[in-house]
């Protein structure tokens, strides 16, 4: 991880107990529940640390910004008040919970002022490598807080989901307390493992979360499919059939379509979706893993309880606990929120060692082994999550029955939506969005690990209803506004999808302006999805060019790949580039760097770039003036 060089700290440190602690305020910037679970994760070790004025806070919602200015408070000593903050980033802009924060600190009027002054700060920034942006956002804050008169306490630390972001989180954590359990005195270098809850000094969130049984209770005000969250996720699968030759591939994509007619928009303009898009689905788990779940945990399916109580410092915001709201049934639990197909969270771990330290403290021990901090531990936590890859693993080889309702609800995390691109436009398909779903379907030691969602998705009939709802790419993946723009799209697999949307929209609008499509697949008879379309395009003249690039087309032809088409045809798309084509590239990360490279050499073949910056440079250009446009995931 990049790590930023130490600012000078303050030296202020005093002695233990002479003076009480400051205030702390862990804010986050989230866009799916990590930051907010980190920031929640850290309350409660301040807690545990002994800090007793904790508070956990949305980036817009903090006070200061309402004030426009930290005041000191009177007669404070030395100590002064910590603010922390985790946010992630999206596509190098602030998430939806930090924009008001982000204006703050962007107007740089605001700088002579020092309006935050007497604060000490430190962030954590979440993101994901493949992203060319990764950490723009807090890297922001962190440069801006320290001009707006606060003073760095401790290097800003980074996640990449693109690997172990759990586990970068952990590392800075233990520095990050060392660093601040010196600073204010309270000990001398802790343990590392004092991350690691324990019996002595770990305050169980389960004391505190109040559950209500409901005995009798009419199933109409449960939660349930259609009433969860809120009306927003009221979608319907309409069409559900196979885009790959899965005897041949042994693979599965889906072509999947869905009605949104009844979905909330984001857009304010006049089509519920624009091309580009993405949709955020959320997946149910199966009847049979359910049972085995309530099973192994002696969980009774029908029991309705409702959570009435929940303090949110000390207890992960991504729980059960913290994310069902209302009257439910423990099979709905389990059903609609409850994680049982990822792989077991550190948090989750924790939980159980602490918990399983009087009566099972050899699990105990195995446990807490593999979520130290550090190297050695992040080794250990990739070993076990192999043997142990979700809930039901782990349920299967250790003694976890012991667990109440309570402490359930309290360790088990809450599953995540997933996003899909849209592969259709709203002028060719007012109400309904299509999608296509590679399916995961893992086997390890003779067992299949179905991807959560994808997994879902594969197996459902239409019609049925699904919990989804529209995600604006906020023009940062869209057509452009001139439909005369010649348009390059770049793709791998299932990264194809907003190209659909890309090209309905221009058969609609009758374009005739030049778009090309380089598209990478394994074999021309297995896996060239949505290929009738596209030579149909093709034929009609929409499509000015058609480049498939095969990776395993038998052996006699060597493997190609997205950017040795791009390669072959440099000229061609050079000259587009000098006309004013929009490039668009969506896929997996590797290739989304491949290809970017790629450019970068053409840059020098054809653009004139005469060393690797220039290159770099010129290829900066086209991005930040939206010509080269990036989709891309882990
Ligand atoms: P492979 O799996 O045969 O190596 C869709 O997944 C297609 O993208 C596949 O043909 C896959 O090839 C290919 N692919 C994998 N890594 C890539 C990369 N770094 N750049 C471009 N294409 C890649």
């Amino acid at each position: 991880q990049t790590k930023m060089p130490r600012a000078t700290l303050p030296t202020a440190a005093v002695n233990a107990g002479t003076v009480p602690l400051p205030p702390v305020t862990f804010l986050f910037g989230t866009q799916t529940g990590t930051a907010q679970d980190y920031a929640s994760q850290l309350a409660g070790q301040a807690k545990n640390f002994g800090f007793k004025n904790v508070k956990v806070c949305d980036m817009d919602k903090w006070e200061v910004l309402e004030k426009g200015k930290y005041n000191v408070p009177k007669g404070s000593s030395d100590r002064r008040e910590l603010v922390i903050i985790c946010t992630a980033t999206y596509n190098g802009s602030p998430p939806d919970s930090a924009e008001k924060f982000d204006k703050f600190i962007s107007d740089d009027s605001n700088d002579k002022d020092r309006p935050m002054e007497g604060l000490l700060y430190s962030v954590f920034g979440l993101g994901n490598k493949n992203w060319r942006t990764y950490q723009q956002f807090p890297t922001k804050c962190d440069n801006r807080l320290d001009e707006l008169g606060a003073e760095r306490f401790f290097y800003l630390g980074s996640g990449d989901a693109d690997k172990d972001m759990d586990a970068d989180f952990h590392e800075w954590c233990a520095h990050f307390w060392s660093h601040t359990l010196i600073y204010f005195g309270i000990g001398t270098n802790p343990e590392t493992t004092s991350l690691v809850p324990t019996p002595s000094k770990y305050e169980d969130p389960a004391d505190k979360l109040e559950v209500q049984i409901i005995e009798k209770s009419e199933d109409a005000k449960c939660i349930s499919a259609s009433k969860n969250v809120n009306g927003e996720y009221n979608a319907e699968i309409n069409v559900n059939t196979e885009l790959q030759n899965v005897e041949l591939s042994k693979r599965s994509t889906r072509h999947i379509e869905i009605d949104i007619s009844k979905l909330q928009s984001p857009n304010t303009d006049k089509h519920r979706y624009l091309a580009g898009d993405h949709l955020e689905v959320l997946p149910e788990n199966s009847d049979m893993d359910i049972e085995k779940v309530a099973l192994g945990f002696g969980l009774i399916l029908d029991s309705v309880f409702e959570i009435t109580n929940v303090d949110v410092t000390t207890v992960s915001s991504r729980s059960l606990a913290v994310a069902i709201k209302g009257p439910c049934t423990v099979r709905n639990a389990l059903k609609y929120y409850a994680d049982i197909y990822s792989a077991p969270s550190r948090y989750m771990l924790a939980y159980f060692a602490a918990r399983l330290q009087k009566t099972h403290p050899d699990v105990a021990a195995t446990f807490s082994d593999v979520i130290v901090p550090g190297d050695k531990g992040q080794a250990a936590y990739i070993e076990f999550i192999k043997e142990h890859r979700n809930l039901l693993d782990l349920q299967r080889n250790y003694p976890l029955t012991e667990l109440s309702l309570k402490e359930f609800l309290c360790a088990v995390t809450v599953m995540q939506p997933r996003r899909y691109s849209i592969a259709s436009s709203p002028l060719k398909n007012k109400d309904s969005v299509h999608l296509a779903v590679g399916v995961v379907d893992d086997v390890m030691n003779n067992r299949h690990y179905p991807g959560l969602t994808s997994g879902y998705l594969a197996n459902v009939q239409p019609p049925c209803p699904l919990r989804a709802r529209i995600k604006s790419s906020k023009s940062s993946f869209c057509l452009p506004s001139d439909e005369k723009t010649p348009i390059i799209m770049i793709a791998a697999g299932t990264g194809v999808s907003p190209f659909v949307g890309f090209l309905q929209e221009r058969e609609v609008l009758k374009s005739d302006a030049e778009a090309h499509l380089f598209f990478g697949c394994r074999h021309p008879d297995q896996d060239f999805i949505y290929r009738d379309v596209f030579e149909g395009y093709e034929k009609s003249g929409l499509l000015t060019k058609l480049y498939p690039a095969f990776s395993r087309y038998g052996e006699d032809n060597p493997r190609k790949y997205v950017q040795h088409q791009i390669m072959a045809n440099a000229g061609v798309i050079w000259k587009l580039l000098s006309q004013g084509a929009v490039i668009y590239v969506c896929g997996a990360g590797a290739m989304s760097r491949d290809v970017r490279r790629t450019f970068e050499l053409m840059a020098k073949s054809f653009g004139g770039a005469s060393t690797d910056e220039e290159a770099t440079e010129l290829l900066n250009g086209l991005i930040s003036s939206s010509r080269y446009n990036e989709d891309v995931w882990g």
